[in-house]
């Protein structure tokens, strides 16, 4: 449990953005487009954040969790749609942003109109989708100097790295943090994070997601300092191995 008295925000505090859950793209009026994450490891990067005095904005999807510590500034989203917008009024005010939700990939390219159910059919459903934007490049492309961008990428372990670090590339981000496909559905969580430079970390295996949020920001930490925003960003520890 978090102890809101450890670090109170000041001027000074680091202003983190995060972004975790799964998103929900309506099909109808009670059917929907969706994903399993849980948003739990964004949540404790926001419960972990606030600990150390950082001033949090989360933005959360759809999911039953909700973060405990107060100084943590909560908004929801439902849809790709939602956070996008969020992220566009929300992203130009923080020094960081953890994008850890599981974005849709696609939605339906039309839905049901407002309040409408579609009914069932001898004649089956198809349901034609379209591409979502890439709300992680579109940040980066907006970024201004001295803005830190974190992205996950969840992929199988035989082209984990690879996968990594073109996502990396191809969405002109800082840091990405690569968890193999079973991280979804564990307590635990064996990561690697690879840097912008080539540089590349791994996490000790089977970390619980609340050890892995401290030792992420401890990377973010050292991360926000080099940027020179001016903010005091503590909490640096590790060696980086290149
Ligand atoms: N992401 C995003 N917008 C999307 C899809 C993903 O901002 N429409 C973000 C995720 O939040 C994550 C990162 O991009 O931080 C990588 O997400 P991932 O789904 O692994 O990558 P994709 O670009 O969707 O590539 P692919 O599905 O081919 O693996």
């Amino acid at each position: 449990m978090p102890n809101p008295t450890q670090s109170q925000p000041t001027i000074a505090s680091p202003r983190l953005l995060i972004t975790a859950g799964p998103t929900h793209e309506p099909i109808d009026a009670v059917r929907y487009l969706g994903n399993r994450s849980s948003g739990t490891l964004g949540i404790a990067v926001a419960e972990a954040a606030a600990s150390r005095g950082w001033r949090v904005t989360l933005l959360l999807g759809p999911t039953a969790r909700e973060p405990s510590h107060p100084s943590v500034s909560l908004k929801r989203f439902q849809t790709t749609a939602d956070l996008q917008a969020l992220l566009a009024a929300e992203w130009p005010g923080h020094d960081a942003l953890v994008m850890a939700a599981a974005v849709a990939d696609y939605r339906p390219k039309v839905s049901a109109p407002a309040g409408e159910k579609l009914r069932r059919t001898e004649a089956g459903l198809a349901i034609e989708l379209e591409s979502t934007p890439d709300l992680l490049a579109g940040c980066s492309a907006a970024r201004r100097a001295g803005q830190l961008l974190v992205g996950f990428a969840l992929e199988p372990t035989d082209r984990l790295e690879a996968s990594a670090r073109a996502k990396l590339a191809r969405k002109g981000i800082d840091l990405i943090v690569a968890n193999p496909l079973e991280t979804m559905e564990s307590a635990t969580i064996s990561a690697r994070l690879f840097h912008r430079d080539g540089a590349e970390e791994s996490a000790p295996t089977g970390m619980t997601k609340e050890a892995f949020a401290d030792w992420l920001l401890d990377r973010v930490a050292t991360a926000i300092e080099k940027t020179g925003t001016g903010h005091r960003a503590p909490g640096t520890s590790g060696a980086i191995k290149r």
